[in-house]
């Protein structure tokens, strides 16, 4: 259920702030088990004076993070990032995975691609054998959206463009929408993400192939450590 769920997610996040060292450039992802490891970052700050750099992801880890005192700096300021630590929404045994559930895959990506070590948290129902169970995120430019859905629905893709409690397009930070694709099984990702990606009108898809160091994992045994 959700509480032993959020239980899980909660758990990952600790066990990934031990990770944090001060001195660190750290980059922060997006979702709901980031904010258990912000949650606890900020806890180490006030309590144990950790003092470390953060590059987030989103405007929404950003705030969060800045209210705890966290030092955040804008990517290009930094010359490497030490750790990148982010949730995921599936990942398979060939440690390939999908992310932007929460619309921050692009961010998320360019974070991740930056960073020397790379580590996401989860609970356990996020790993699968196949993934595109969960619907795979596309961010896509609004002008012409319409059309790349189109050609999507032709290749049958299944897509459907994301939208906000109001029925209006979901914007990400860089204010391009999202299609979802309703795949349910991506047997080959790495073709997928060719294909997506040399569509014009795409900015980026949320595929994160092979790109991940270590998937900590909640479990109510304690968290589990999977090394890629
Ligand atoms: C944000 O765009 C996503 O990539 C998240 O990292 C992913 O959706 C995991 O989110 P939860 O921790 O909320 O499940």
């Amino acid at each position: 259920d959700k509480a032993q769920q959020d239980a899980m997610k909660k758990e990952a996040g600790i066990e990934a702030a031990k990770l944090v060292k001060s001195g660190m450039i750290v980059g922060l992802g997006t979702g709901s088990t980031v904010r258990f490891l912000v949650d606890e970052l900020g806890r180490r700050k006030q309590e144990e004076g950790l003092e470390f750099t953060g590059v987030t992801t989103s405007r929404r880890t950003q705030e969060q993070a800045e209210g705890y005192g966290i030092k955040i700096v804008n990517i290009d300021e930094v010359d490497h990032i030490d750790l990148c630590i982010d949730g995921a929404d599936e990942v398979d045994k060939d440690f390939n995975g999908i992310k932007g559930g929460g619309a921050a895959l692009l961010w998320e990506k360019i974070v991740a691609i930056n960073s020397d070590r790379i580590v996401w948290i989860v609970d356990a129902s996020k790993l699968v054998d196949v993934i595109g169970q969960f619907p795979l995120p596309v961010e896509v430019i609004p002008f012409g959206a319409m059309h790349v859905i189109e050609r999507m629905k032709e290749r049958g893709y299944k897509p459907t463009l994301r939208l906000d409690a109001d029925g209006k397009p979901v914007r990400t930070d860089e204010n391009n929408y999202v299609v979802d694709l309703h795949l349910e099984r991506i047997e080959d990702p790495a073709a997928l993400h060719e294909d997506l990606i040399n569509m014009v009108g795409v900015v980026e898809d949320g595929l994160f192939l092979d790109m991940v160091n270590e998937v900590i994992v909640g479990d109510p045994n304690g968290p589990r450590t999977l090394v890629n």
